[in-house]
């Protein structure tokens, strides 16, 4: 086969053979081809699109570009859960602990931050000697023991993802479905879980703008699971507005204990319960969404998921008095108020320009391989819906230095919409895809 024909058919709007598929990805791991011709082909792929036939060519070639965990076969049932990407998404710090505390296995690897969102591994990273880099055989003991292990993503596993993601990071590639899709299924099937959870987030801060479009994408993850045996159910959530009120790897990993001890914002503890409650109805541990709901809150009543948390962290060699001590956690040395610049409503909050902001903070990686600053990031003082006097508390910066709040501070307040009116609230359940469908929307709730 030639890589300038299989681009050539894609441009042209030609549907791909498995084996085209199958043998460019291959000839790109082993370097036959090109970095620019794996580009050519994102581009065309952008543009054209790709049937579901393809789609799964292309998940099943990623996938075989490396080894394979299957967790399945050590242990079953064992779940995972995948968000699509957000600001303020701490849910996979909380959903974890308290599904692996209401009896349900979790293997879970997860990714660094990319662009404007947050990624799990670096907010887990600011957790004291936490290792996260566990070879197969530590991560499947880890989960048999604990119930929980939290990893980085390991590169043996779907290493065609890692090659095609940062070539995709650079040129403009990243928001094309049948590229997320195939992109995150190959990195789920090669750990091998019995049930998937996806988190598919809609709106600003997320890379699916529109719910059609994330709708789009949800069943096209789904098709790939079910028909590859595991049971998966995309959840779709709105990114219209952060999730919570910290954005900042510290900062998140504390709140993700305040939503374990029951005193975390109301709209991320709403999605958590909802996370663990659908996967213990998927895995048959809940007998139905209001039994999983009321088991999710028994696990964090009696502590149970705050324990699991600490007892994880600690047998993956972190500081666990960091969990039941947020204030041991890093600290930034600046922290810097600024009230509302004037009187009204929060109508809107880019999550997009506020993620930005505390990346730039050092909270995220401006270039490939930038140091993380654990302790710098934002707290969000009020969210949309919510009416301030002019110079009432908006949000507070934790920074390294007075210069960089005045670096971020014009562009952080550009994120903000005001209004006279009050806003209408997208909800921030939008229903879901897959074998544990909801029918209904419930409403949005305030932090
Ligand atoms: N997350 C991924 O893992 N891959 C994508 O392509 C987008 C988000």
């Amino acid at each position: 086969m030639n890589a300038v024909e299989v681009i050539r058919h894609k441009r042209d709007g030609k549907a791909l053979s498995a084996e085209e598929i199958a043998w460019f990805v291959t000839a790109y791991t082993h370097g036959d081809v090109t970095d620019y011709q794996m580009a050519a082909f994102c581009m065309a792929v952008v543009w054209r699109g790709m049937t579901r036939e393809e789609t799964v060519a292309l998940t099943l070639a990623m996938l075989h570009s490396g080894e394979e965990l299957h967790a399945r076969d050590v242990l079953t049932p064992v779940a995972d859960k995948h968000s699509t990407g957000g600001v303020g998404d701490k849910v996979t710090l909380a959903v974890a602990p308290l599904v692996a505390a209401c009896g349900l296995p979790i293997a879970k690897m997860s990714g660094r931050g990319l662009g404007h969102t947050g990624g799990t591994v670096d907010k887990l990273e600011s957790i004291s000697g936490l290792r996260t880099e566990l070879g197969r055989d530590e991560f499947l003991a880890l989960v048999k023991r604990h119930g929980l292990a939290l990893s980085a993503q390991s590169s043996e596993l779907a290493p065609a993802d890692g090659m095609m993601y940062a070539l995709r990071d650079v040129t403009a590639t990243v928001d094309s479905i049948p590229l997320i899709a195939a992109s995150i299924m190959s990195k789920k099937l090669a750990v091998g879980p019995s049930h998937l959870l996806l988190d598919v987030k809609v709106g600003s801060g997320a890379f699916m703008k529109t719910e059609t479009a994330a709708r789009r994408l949800a069943r096209a993850m789904v098709q790939i699971g079910e028909d590859a045996g595991v049971r998966t159910v995309a959840a779709l959530s709105s990114m219209e507005q952060p999730l919570g009120r910290a954005v900042g790897n510290a900062l998140e990993v504390a709140e993700a204990v305040d939503i374990l001890r029951g005193t975390g914002p109301a709209d991320v503890t709403e999605l958590c319960l909802h996370e663990t409650a659908t996967l213990l109805v998927m895995a048959g541990i809940a007998d139905g969404e209001p039994d999983g709901h009321a088991r999710a809150e028994r696990a964090v009543r009696d502590g149970s998921g705050l324990a699991k948390l600490a007892e994880v962290v600690a047998a993956q060699g972190g500081d666990a008095r960091q969990i039941e001590d947020t204030s041991l956690l890093p600290k930034a040395p600046v922290r810097v108020e600024i009230g509302a610049p004037q009187s009204g409503y929060i109508t809107a909050m880019d999550a997009e320009r506020i993620g930005m902001a505390s990346v730039r903070l050092g909270a995220g990686r401006m270039h490939k391989g930038d140091p993380i600053d654990p302790a710098v990031g934002l707290v969000l003082l009020a969210k949309a819906g919510d009416w301030l006097d002019a110079g009432a508390p908006l949000v507070e910066v934790h920074a390294r230095s007075e210069d960089d709040v005045q670096a971020i501070r014009d562009g952080l307040l550009g994120a903000y919409t005001w209004g006279d009116e009050a806003p209408a609230l997208t909800p921030l359940l939008l229903g879901s895809v897959g074998r544990e469908s909801r029918r209904t929307r419930k409403s949005a709730t305030r932090s």
